[in-house]
């Protein structure tokens, strides 16, 4: 899958990301904001569960030829976040899943919308998945206005990670519908 480990988006570069990135990914793990709605507990994450996770992401990429990539400003080359297509079982049921995290810093500049648009077109153009899923918690407004953004619909409620959750769903026919082609 070589062709799809590096790609770029209208403000950013991505590639897929490897344990080199530890530094990047660790800092916003640290980042209380950030990790209010993306932890588990919402507090920062340890390192070595941090650690962990670029290992489980690398095995996840060897496994089934996707994963995630880290984001970078195209012209300054700064880490802006990560986002990409991660496989789970949801209620018994193999899913693939959007995931997407950006530094406070720059919320709310259509970022997380810009890079998710970019692992769905992957996902639906080259890996040519039907379906694609994303969820979150409930009060998490701004991963919810993405998913509305992107064309995602609402489902169902799920308990993700002992969590609650909304979950959304798009299809590949709605995304090329949505994109105008
Ligand atoms: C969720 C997250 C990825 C959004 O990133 P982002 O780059 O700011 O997203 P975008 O700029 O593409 O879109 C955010 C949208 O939410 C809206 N928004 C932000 N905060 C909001 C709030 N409290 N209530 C309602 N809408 C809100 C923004 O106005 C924007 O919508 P608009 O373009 O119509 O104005 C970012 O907040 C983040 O990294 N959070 C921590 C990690 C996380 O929660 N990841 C998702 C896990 S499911």
């Amino acid at each position: 899958m070589e062709g799809i480990e590096r790609l770029s988006t209208p403000r950013m570069v991505a590639e897929r990301l490897t344990e080199a990135d530890y530094a990047d990914v660790r800092r916003m793990h640290l980042y209380p904001q950030i990790m209010k709605t993306l932890s588990v507990d919402g507090q920062p994450l340890p390192d070595h569960v941090t650690k962990e996770g670029l290992i489980q992401n690398e095995a996840h990429w060897r496994r089934h030829g996707f994963g995630l990539w880290i984001f970078r400003d195209r012209q300054t080359r700064q880490f802006l976040g990560r986002a990409g297509l991660q496989s789970y079982s949801i209620e018994g049921q193999e899913t693939v899943g959007l995931v997407y995290a950006v530094i406070h810093d720059h919320w709310n500049r259509g970022l997380a919308t810009e890079m998710a648009a970019a692992s769905l077109d992957i996902g639906f153009r080259e890996l040519r998945l039907p379906e694609v899923a994303s969820w979150t918690l409930p009060d998490n407004l701004a991963s919810r206005r993405v998913m509305e953004k992107l064309g995602f619909r609402y489902d169902t409620d799920i308990v993700f990670a002992g969590l609650p959750n909304r979950l959304y769903r798009l299809t590949a026919i709605d995304w090329e519908l949505g994109r105008g082609c």
